[in-house]
């Protein structure tokens, strides 16, 4: 099977395809289409957004499986941003390094003793009949107070999951310092994309 993945985000591709490896699902993305330019997100949610996405990448695939994703980090403390504002929060065309700064700056002068957070991740999916799924992840956690750790992407390195009492190995780790392995066990993306796949038959239902 193949999926087409509207993001060009390169870690969230590798996420998605280390997620699927071994299932006989190629994953593609629009880098692999020339005359594609990725459309203005403008929704006022995830949901619209991964809609945006989704669609505008089905216009070229019309018989493939389409998934648009959309995600971000919502920080308690400052009333649900960065939110769906995650990839830009320091500016249009601001780096990880950039936004997690800012973040950490803010939290320090709003809210520095409330640092709860959650991912989310929304994915509109688009079958070759055209039927539209919506799938939904979430991994609650904490703020560090500085950035640790070299894996992932975007707010990684400053997000500490919430850990259950079988995982003292991952107390107090940035999901940056955390093998990407176990990211993409708990991570709010890896969640809606097994129940994708689950529904596809891909992945046994839990
Ligand atoms: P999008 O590509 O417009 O959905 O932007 C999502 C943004 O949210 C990314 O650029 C990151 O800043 C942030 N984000 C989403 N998922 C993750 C994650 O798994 N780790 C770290 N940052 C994430």
């Amino acid at each position: 099977m193949e999926l087409w993945v509207a993001t060009s985000n390169k870690g969230k591709l590798a996420e998605f395809r280390a997620l699927l490896e071994g299932r006989g699902v190629e994953v593609h993305s629009p880098a692999e289409i020339s005359i594609y330019s990725s459309p203005l997100e403008n929704g006022d949610s995830f949901e619209a957004n991964a809609r945006i996405k989704a669609r505008a990448l089905k216009v070229f695939k019309p018989t493939e499986w389409v998934i648009g994703e959309d995600s971000g980090l919502e920080v308690a403390g400052l009333d649900g941003l960065p939110g769906i504002h995650s990839a830009r929060y320091a500016g249009e065309r601001a780096s990880d390094a950039e936004n997690v700064a800012k973040l950490l700056k803010m939290l320090k002068i709003r809210s520095p003793n409330n640092r709860a957070a959650r991912f989310r991740a929304v994915m509109v999916a688009l079958s070759p009949q055209g039927e539209e799924r919506i799938y939904q992840g979430v991994l609650n956690g904490q703020i560090a107070e500085q950035a640790r750790g070299q894996h992932g992407f975007g707010y990684d390195p400053i997000f500490i999951p919430e850990t259950t009492s079988d995982q003292p190995e991952m107390v107090n780790k940035t999901l940056a310092e955390l093998p990407p392995a176990i990211k993409n066990r708990l991570s709010h993306r890896a969640q809606a994309l097994r129940q994708w796949a689950e529904d596809q038959q891909i992945f046994e239902a839990r």
